[in-house]
């Protein structure tokens, strides 16, 4: 029997949310928003109750919606940036950077005293397209450049930073499975060290990390995820062996719906990384339902079934430090302006804890449950 549909089990996770068994949540009218959203255990709080961070990607949108805002600062711990703080936010066009929607951000999180992960410096997607026309060692002038200055203006105020998103992607072609893109066209896999080392030396004090996805799953856009597990340890290993501290590593945990998991294999994973002595942190989680059989109802709740299940397995890994959704409620969901992941009659999906601010749908409860669980 799938877990939250049975009605013992439903009370029984509402009251370790705190929630009343039978009370509906206040009425957002009667109570005012701000009591609606706050009568709701805090996620973040009931991480911290075991020593780990819960939290949320959030973007400039959030900032400008009151009721979203209110979500966000009430569940989180830990924010990392959406989009506001990638290179092609920062510099659409080649020259001086725009910061402002980056800085806004960056002052938000600390109004909230809400510790904030910069993501991501080096990415070879999403890159604007005039990156793309430099020759080589221009390229490379602008991941130093690009580094050093943004690294060196949030100094002593970020989390860690995702300094390399998503080396990893083996339909490319290249050895050792690296991603296509302008900067490991111009680099080589040399791109990968280099921007550690520049973050490193932009920051001494701050914390570094290598932001993976395809390595949580066993079968990843059907094939085996093996090139990816091999890939990721064998990188770590070579920036440890040059003498480059690496903090952490990030499991982007997207679950798209052909992606399998095994929660023993991953646990055996985290278990390799951790020997590596990095912490881990789950970076980027959602659950695609959309293609998913049933109505709203069974899918909600396979949906909170595989949160649980991957939340379980994760912190069962002691170096696993945090858990971050991307982004909390379905509205906000990036999968929400990707019609071709939309399922069936163009079936929006549902990937994320809460229905717009105030209602928390299965995968909140069993989020709550799994934070809850002591080790
Ligand atoms: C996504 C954003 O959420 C979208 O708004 C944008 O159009 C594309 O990027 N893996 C990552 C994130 O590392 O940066 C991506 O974010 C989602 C997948």
């Amino acid at each position: 029997m799938p877990p939250l549909t049975h009605p013992s089990r439903r009370r029984a996770l509402q009251a370790i949310a705190g929630l009343a068994a039978s009370a509906a949540l206040p009425n957002a009218a009667r109570a005012g928003p701000d009591e609606a959203i706050a009568s709701i255990r805090s996620l973040g709080e009931i991480a911290a109750g075991r020593g780990l961070l819960f939290g949320t990607a959030i973007d400039a949108g959030t900032l400008a919606n009151p009721l979203q805002a209110a979500l966000y600062t009430h569940h989180a711990r830990i924010f990392t940036s959406d989009n506001a703080l990638k290179f092609g936010s920062l510099r659409p066009q080649e020259g001086p950077a725009d910061f402002k929607a980056a800085d806004a951000l960056v002052a938000f999180a600390a109004r909230h005293n809400i510790a904030l992960r910069g993501h991501c410096l080096i990415w070879n997607d999403w890159v604007p397209p005039w990156v793309a026309k430099l020759s080589p060692a221009r390229c490379a002038y602008w991941l130093d450049r690009h580094i050093d200055e943004v690294v060196s203006r949030y100094a002593g105020k970020l989390h860690s930073w995702d300094v390399v998103n998503e080396p990893f992607w083996p339909a490319s072609g290249n050895p050792g499975g690296l991603r296509n893109g302008p900067w490991y066209a111009a680099m080589g896999r040399g791109y990968v060290l280099r921007a550690l080392k520049r973050a490193r030396a932009a920051d001494p004090l701050g914390r570094i990390a290598i932001n993976e996805a395809g390595p949580e799953w066993e079968q990843v856009w059907g094939a085996s995820s093996k090139p990816y597990r091999d890939g990721l340890l064998g990188l770590v290993d070579e920036v440890q062996g040059a003498g480059v501290r690496l903090d952490m590593v990030g499991l982007q945990c997207h679950w798209f719906p052909e992606f399998t998991f095994d929660a023993g294999s991953f646990r055996a994973y985290l278990a390799e990384l951790a020997k590596r002595d990095v912490a881990i942190l789950i970076t980027e989680l959602d659950v695609n339902d959309a293609q998913m059989p049933g109505d709203e109802a069974a899918r909600d709740a396979e949906v909170a079934h595989r949160y649980q299940s991957l939340i379980d397995a994760a912190l069962a890994e002691p170096k696993v430090e945090a858990i971050l959704t991307w982004q909390l409620s379905d509205n906000a969901s990036w999968l929400m302006a990707a019609p071709t992941l939309w399922g069936p009659n163009n079936r929006r999906p549902r990937p994320l804890p809460f229905e717009g601010a105030f209602h928390p749908k299965p995968a909140y409860y069993a989020i709550a449950e799994a934070l809850a669980l002591k080790r």
